[in-house]
């Protein structure tokens, strides 16, 4: 059977995560998250997480070195098997040429990439109402997707945090540091022939539906 391996690409806030985790689910493919890893990390105190926190606390790319060791790693277990859905990786034309190396050495196809379209100023407005659950990871909106109890995660009831990331300053550098150095990526994978492009700013569910017939 062929493989389902999938980057979602979008700028910060696009909503990748979002849909990462339904179309996980609707596909039986592996959610693969950086970000989220390195949160893990981060929360862990491991090495890695002591060198990623400040670097992402200002908006910046962690080094490709970081990086590449815990793609791979990921990539080489068993669930990815059958496919994958990359979230935030890769995150410049660099890791993008590391990603084909990670997978032809692992055997694997190359992977196809879908490009979640958002303008910048919905972004800036999405990211700052973002709440999430430090525990389950659920992810909340507070305009546009509030949950039942102020303040508390639906599933788990755990008190839902704001990302360090997520302050307006470091939203604006994230976003420079996206059309610097993420943007680029759009054209390399058009240019192969491995991008498909969907209208991000639509409701979630519209979104899906899009998603779901780009790559289902
Ligand atoms: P990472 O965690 O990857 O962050 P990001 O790419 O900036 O993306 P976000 O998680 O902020 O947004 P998202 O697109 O997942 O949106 P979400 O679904 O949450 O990376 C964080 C940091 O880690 C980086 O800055 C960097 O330092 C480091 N890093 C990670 N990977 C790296 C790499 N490969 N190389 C180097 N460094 C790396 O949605 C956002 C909000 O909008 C939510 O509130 C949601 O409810 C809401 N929403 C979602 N969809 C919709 C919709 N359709 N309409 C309205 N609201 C919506």
């Amino acid at each position: 059977m062929a493989q389902k391996n999938l980057i979602l690409l979008g700028p910060p806030g696009a909503g990748k995560g979002t849909q990462a985790k339904v179309l996980s689910e609707k596909l039986g493919l592996p959610h693969v998250s950086t970000g989220d890893m390195l949160r893990e990390a981060v929360r862990e105190g491991t090495e890695l997480g002591l060198k990623a926190k400040a670097v992402m606390d200002a908006g910046q790319l962690v080094s490709d070195e970081l990086l590449t060791g815990i793609v791979k790693e990921r990539l080489s277990k068993k669930d990815c098997a059958g496919g994958f859905i990359l979230d935030g990786y890769p995150r410049n034309l660099s890791q993008a040429a590391i990603l084909d190396e990670i997978l032809k050495s692992l055997g694997k196809e190359a992977a196809r990439a879908v490009e979640l379209e958002v303008p910048d100023e919905a972004i800036v407005t999405r990211l700052s109402q973002r709440r999430s659950c430090p525990k389950c990871g659920a992810v909340y909106n507070l305009a546009t997707n509030p949950p039942a109890k102020e303040g508390l995660c639906d599933k788990c009831g755990t008190a839902l945090v704001q990302r360090d990331d997520d302050k307006e300053s470091v939203i604006r550098q994230r976003l420079l540091v996206y059309h610097e150095k993420t943007a680029p990526l759009s054209d390399h994978f058009r240019k192969q022939g491995r991008l498909l492009a969907v209208d991000g700013s639509k409701k979630p569910e519209a979104v899906l539906a899009d998603l779901m017939k780009a790559v289902g």
